[in-house]
């Protein structure tokens, strides 16, 4: 059954790990990460773009989806099912579907318009018993279609939004989605450090997973970082993997075209990724 990450957030913040959010595209990618959280005995969070909900013909066919993947893997760790970076009508959308979870992004309103949507949300998840993120201070970069500066987020903005009653807030501190720039300046921590002293408990989330450096996301985590996002870098392992696949002419050797196969090491690759994340993270055995 899926649950709401908040459990498992308040948890990996009193004990200094991290949950690993995986966006998810289609069945494959879903399995793998599924199968590696079991394996890991780590709760997990499935990321869904909108862009990657319509890709999957809506919000209930991916509920019908995991849902049945859980059943069907026998799946025990706790799995959260998210919208990732949701507007507030698709926030609206999946609460109908059967999320367990949304990120509802009003960064790029002004700050009272953003507060008065995420207070809506509070009241309408907190009914269902489902988590809400929140979030200040646009993240770099792009993702499917949303694009963000990568500014800095104003700490007591992070505490008027936080005292909603949010179940964990995302903060920009110079992360980007995607792969960093060579010029790229690094995670603010005194921005972080500032945001955790004015919100206290609060699970905080790092967005853009992808190519931070180690010492950054355990510096990160020792700082109130208690959710990563990861996308980019389970999209670059299975494209790699696939490519090497079709270069080693193996679509072409047997039945090496039928999609099962040519899928498959595309797959390995995304359980490898978060396989090492999930180690990075410290959130093995914590499930
Ligand atoms: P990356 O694509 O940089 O890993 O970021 C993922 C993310 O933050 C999803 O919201």
């Amino acid at each position: 059954m899926l649950v709401s990450a908040k459990e498992m957030l308040e948890k990996a913040k009193a004990g200094h790990y991290a949950v690993g959010q995986f966006n998810i595209n289609n069945l494959e990618w879903t399995k793998a990460i599924l199968q590696t959280a079991q394996e890991c005995n780590s709760p997990v969070i499935l990321g869904v773009s909108e862009g990657a909900g319509k890709y999957m013909c809506g919000y209930k066919t991916v509920v019908g989806m995991v849902n049945g993947m859980l059943e069907e893997l026998k799946i025990t760790v706790p799995v959260a099912l998210h919208l990732d970076h949701g507007s507030f009508e698709g926030c609206m959308k999946c609460i109908e579907a059967g999320f367990s979870s949304v990120m509802f992004d009003g960064s790029h309103y002004p700050i009272e318009e953003n507060v008065e949507k995420t207070k809506e949300l509070v009241g309408i998840t907190g009914e269902k018993g489902m988590s809400l993120e929140a979030e200040v201070g646009a993240i770099g970069g792009e993702e499917d279609g949303v694009v963000g500066s990568g500014e800095c987020a104003d700490p007591k903005e992070c505490k008027a939004i936080a005292d909603l009653g949010v179940t964990m807030l995302a903060a920009g501190i110079g992360n980007i989605h995607g792969k960093y720039p060579e010029n790229w300046a690094g995670l603010s921590f005194e921005t972080l450090d500032a945001i955790q002293q004015l919100t206290g408990e609060m699970p905080l989330v790092l967005h853009g997973g992808t190519g931070i450096p180690e010492d950054m996301i355990k510096k990160a985590i020792s700082l109130g970082v208690a959710k990563i996002n990861v996308n980019t870098e389970c999209q670059l392992s299975f494209a790699d993997a696939t490519r090497k696949y079709i270069e080693a002419g193996k679509d072409l050797e047997g039945k090496g075209f039928d999609p099962r196969k040519l899928l498959a090491p595309g797959a390995e690759a995304i359980k490898a990724t978060v396989k090492e994340k999930m180690e990075l993270f410290g959130s093995v055995g914590k499930a």
